[in-house]
């Protein structure tokens, strides 16, 4: 599968803005360009000078940023066998979800529901997979959309975090691990985009993988509707801190690697 990534340079520098909750006039002053070209940056034209200098002032980093609007950055295909991804379409936007399974037993989890389960629900029979558990990232409604059909068609029962609790979902507290056959899933908080944001880090595959849901974009992050800072932060210290190997599955767009993430991602590239 091939989704676009999810964020424009435009939507990254609207995002650290409204993150570090300053005005188009704060930003031109600090970064010495016009007000003007700071509007025209955020709404979608690039201009490589304006954009590097208006990055540095948002603690973006410029090369990241100028390569996201060249177009000359995106994640390499990735796959790995244990793994799935589904893209279903909520309003305008594609949300993903994602089936994990360990290839000697065949026990599964989903993580999210995304708008329409019935793709994974398919792939789910044709593979001959026993789905264990539905696991969610957050509770922002094109996530959960249809928890209560996936639970219900197969049974499965539903594990959100304590911090975002859901009806048909049982709480958990951060940190609580879970077996899956022979693989192992342990949550993280990565908390910003919403208050319960959680990562699931899987092991036991070829290659590692963890599911990140709004916490990471390839090339971006989710909007920190909650708090800014310890998004970055939370980001950070959970996801940054794994192998640079590890298979990234976002919550919109397409996979990515931390490696990647650590080069290309403007929120994150080292300065
Ligand atoms: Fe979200």
């Amino acid at each position: 599968m091939s989704i676009p990534q999810e964020d424009t340079f435009a939507d990254v520098v609207s995002k650290a803005m409204r993150g570090l909750v300053v005005t188009d006039a704060m930003v031109a002053e600090r970064a010495a360009v016009s007000q003007s070209e700071v509007v025209a940056l955020r709404t979608g034209q690039w201009n490589d000078a304006v954009g590097r200098a208006v990055a540095s002032v948002l603690s973006l980093n410029p090369d990241a940023l100028s390569a996201l609007a060249a177009g000359t950055s995106a994640p390499p295909p990735l796959a790995v066998h244990g793994l799935e991804a589904f893209s279903t379409p909520f309003d305008d936007m594609l949300v993903n979800s994602y089936v994990v399974w360990d290839p000697t037993t065949k026990c599964a989890a989903a993580f999210d529901t995304g708008a329409d389960c019935g793709p994974m629900l398919a792939r789910i029979e044709e593979l001959g997979l026993s789905l264990q558990a539905v696991f969610l990232t957050h509770t922002h409604g094109d996530h959960v959309f249809d928890l209560d059909r996936l639970c219900e068609k197969t049974g499965a029962p539903a594990f959100v975090n304590a911090l975002e609790p859901i009806d048909g979902a049982e709480s958990f507290a951060t940190g609580r691990a879970w077996s899956l056959g022979d693989l192992q899933v342990v949550s993280s908080l990565t908390y910003g985009h919403s208050k319960g944001g959680t990562t699931y880090h899987i092991t036991g595959l070829e290659k590692e993988i963890a599911v990140v849901g709004d916490a990471l974009f390839a090339g971006s992050m989710g909007g920190a509707k909650v708090d800014y800072a310890a998004a970055l932060r939370t980001n950070r210290e959970v996801i940054f801190s794994l192998s640079s190997a590890t298979v990234l599955c976002p919550g919109h767009g397409p996979l990515t690697t931390v490696g990647w993430e650590s080069i290309w991602n403007p929120f994150f590239a080292e300065h």
